[in-house]
């Protein structure tokens, strides 16, 4: 396993090859989601798979034109299920739980399709209603991320990181 390699290696894409991503890999993308850990082994979290052009094209709107959306072949909505992880854990679940259940699948995800050589980027900066309009999800779910997925088209440097003296404290 070169687990920390790839964490290291992983980059937000924002410009994708116009190339198709074959339906194994997806499955593998899709794997990786579930078996991320959860509150309560609740998995409190649904994806949504968006590969029409048209929708596609309504998510960059959503995304204020982060125009990298559409050029994806598929976009990932990741959702969390407020409903779920409330009907066990209450406010915290509703708040919390369900929000780091959606945010650990997405982390593997996005290792995962660092490893099938494809990039991707999270995106959290949409407009959470249009989404939600735009797909007619539930009131239970929260649409949290955009994740276009597709072969990279770039190789970007780094973004710096602060120390590990910076981030720990150990008493
Ligand atoms: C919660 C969250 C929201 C983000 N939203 C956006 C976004 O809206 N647009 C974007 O281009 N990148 C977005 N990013 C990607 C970050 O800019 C990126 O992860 C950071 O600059 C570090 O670069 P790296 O992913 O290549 O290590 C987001 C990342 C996170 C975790």
């Amino acid at each position: 396993m070169h687990v920390l390699k790839a964490i290291k290696e992983r980059r937000s894409i924002r410009s994708f090859k116009d190339k198709d991503i074959p339906q194994e890999y997806i499955k593998k993308i899709m794997e990786a989601a579930i078996w991320a850990p959860s509150a309560g082994n609740l998995q409190s979290r649904k994806f949504i798979i968006v590969k029409d052009s048209k929708l596609k094209y309504e998510l960059t709107k959503a995304a204020y034109m982060q125009e990298f959306v559409m050029e994806a072949p598929i976009v990932i909505v990741a959702c969390a299920d407020l409903i779920k992880s409330a009907s066990r854990y209450g406010e915290r679940g509703r708040e919390l739980y369900c929000l780091m259940d959606t945010a650990a699948s997405i982390q593997n995800m996005l290792l995962e399709i660092h490893e099938l050589g494809l990039g991707a980027c999270w995106i959290g900066a949409f407009d959470e209603e249009y989404v939600k309009k735009l797909l007619k999800l539930p009131d239970s779910l929260r649409p949290i991320a955009l994740i276009p997925v597709g072969y990279p088209d770039e190789s970007p440097t780094p973004p710096p990181r602060v120390s590990i003296d910076d981030a720990f404290t150990i008493i």
